[in-house]
């Protein structure tokens, strides 16, 4: 006990011993190796936030557009429908995070979008994926990943709703790791006494969190994960067309892509960074890049990621080992002040690390982008109101004929 109170005496931490001795004793075991698994250095980022890796060398990405999959269709479509079939195409459902920014409190994936009848974000998108094992006559393993804030709530929804229809022998779930939060001065937040507030971790831990689960262990087969959030109603995964023309790209991974629609959209662009595959953010774009046009007067840099990726088992396995990135944001934190009362702040309060997995597709090396119609597969639920809302969305949803 001596020895862990200097321990956060030395890094300034000692207030969240405060309530220590009136926990019981497995409260305070508990409470001791939570403390033993800080990652110490990985919070020391918080005092400089926007210091992530560096950019190198950035180009231009060359990539599939609409009419080139086009002209291909039935090719790639065969070569999908082939892999699906043989049991080597699995999704992983990113349903880990908090969606903090729409403010509901269950998991993002059981929200209600409907307006005359009840229509969830997770019965949408297990509606595609039911279609696609229709035309390829074959269910893809389904791999959901939550946290522990919600893996209960989640497994307990789709269960009560059958799975949507969804055979439950091809569904797995497990869960993400989690990690500390802090202040804006870099204080740990305690949830209770005797409890780090703790927080998913970000998306880009989602293959060593499944592999420490063993989610993937029977299904032996997978030689593709298509990995994709959770927030966007029209997503399409498993998508044949586009496992296919990966597979006959030779490369090791592809992301289904939107054009920009102007120069400044506020979407994460694929591009090459010393030329290997990179997500860029719109900020990090400089003028000139954000402008800039190709032969066809096309924007060079215009292939919008919609977190849908599709990444071969054999170079994550080789890749399992490498650090990523960890980002620092600023979110809205709950917490116990020092008197032990429970806040839910509205406003941002202090720091969470992520790792992305946008930050995964340049250690793949080599990365197809693959464009699709942004009405038909992008319609992104990540705030209340305004810009990528419930209603944005919903009026997507009647664009592509679905009663609300
Ligand atoms: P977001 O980056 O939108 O984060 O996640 P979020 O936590 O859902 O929402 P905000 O920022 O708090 O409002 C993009 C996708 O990654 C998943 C989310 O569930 C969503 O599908 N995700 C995010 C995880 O699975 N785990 C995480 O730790 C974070």
């Amino acid at each position: 006990m001596k020895q862990l109170s200097s321990l956060l005496a030395e890094r300034g931490q000692t207030h969240i011993l405060q309530g220590f001795e009136e926990l019981t004793l497995s409260e305070q075991n508990d409470f001791v190796k939570q403390i033993e698994n800080i990652d110490w250095e990985m919070l020391e980022l918080w005092k400089h936030p926007e210091d992530l890796s560096g950019k190198g060398r950035v180009e231009p990405i060359a990539g599939l557009s609409l009419s080139e999959i086009e002209a291909h269709r039935a090719e790639y479509f065969a070569l999908g429908a082939e892999a699906i079939r043989g049991e080597k195409v699995a999704c992983v459902l990113l349903a880990g995070g908090q969606g903090t920014r729409l403010g509901s409190d269950g998991p993002k994936g059981a929200y209600d979008i409907g307006v005359t009848h009840p229509l969830y974000i997770f019965e949408m998108q297990i509606k595609n994926l039911l279609d696609v094992c229709a035309s390829c006559h074959a269910y893809v393993p389904l791999l959901i990943m939550t946290s522990d804030k919600n893996d209960a709530i989640t497994r307990e929804f789709l269960k009560q709703h059958d799975y949507f229809g969804y055979p439950a022998s091809h569904i797995r779930f497990f869960e993400q790791d989690m990690a500390p939060s802090v202040s804006f001065t870099g204080k740990l937040y305690l949830e209770a006494w005797g409890r780090l507030a703790l927080s998913p971790n970000g998306n880009g831990g989602w293959y060593s969190s499944m592999k420490r689960a063993g989610a993937d262990r029977d299904f032996p087969h997978v030689e593709w994960y298509n990995v994709y959030g959770v927030d966007n109603v029209l997503q399409r995964s498993a998508d044949p067309v586009f496992v296919g023309a990966v597979i006959a790209s030779g490369m090791n991974s592809g992301a289904k892509v939107v054009r920009k629609t102007e120069p400044h959209e506020k979407v994460g662009v694929l591009c090459l960074e010393d030329k290997k595959p990179s997500v860029i953010e719109y900020y990090e774009l400089t003028e000139e890049m954000a402008n800039m046009r190709d032969g066809d007067g096309n924007l060079s840099y215009s292939f919008g990621v919609i977190l849908n990726y599709l990444l071969s088992a054999k170079k994550l396995e080789e890749i399992a080992g490498e650090r990523i990135p960890v980002h620092v944001v600023k979110k809205k934190i709950a917490h116990i002040d020092e008197y032990g009362a429970f806040i839910k702040p509205e406003t941002e309060n202090g720091y969470k690390f992520e790792t992305l997995i946008l930050d995964m597709v340049r250690l793949m090396d080599s990365c197809l982008p693959f464009e699709v119609e942004r009405e038909r597969e992008f319609a992104p639920i990540k705030n209340k109101e305004g810009v990528d809302s419930v209603e944005t969305a919903r009026i997507l949803l009647q664009k592509n004929g679905v009663t609300l």
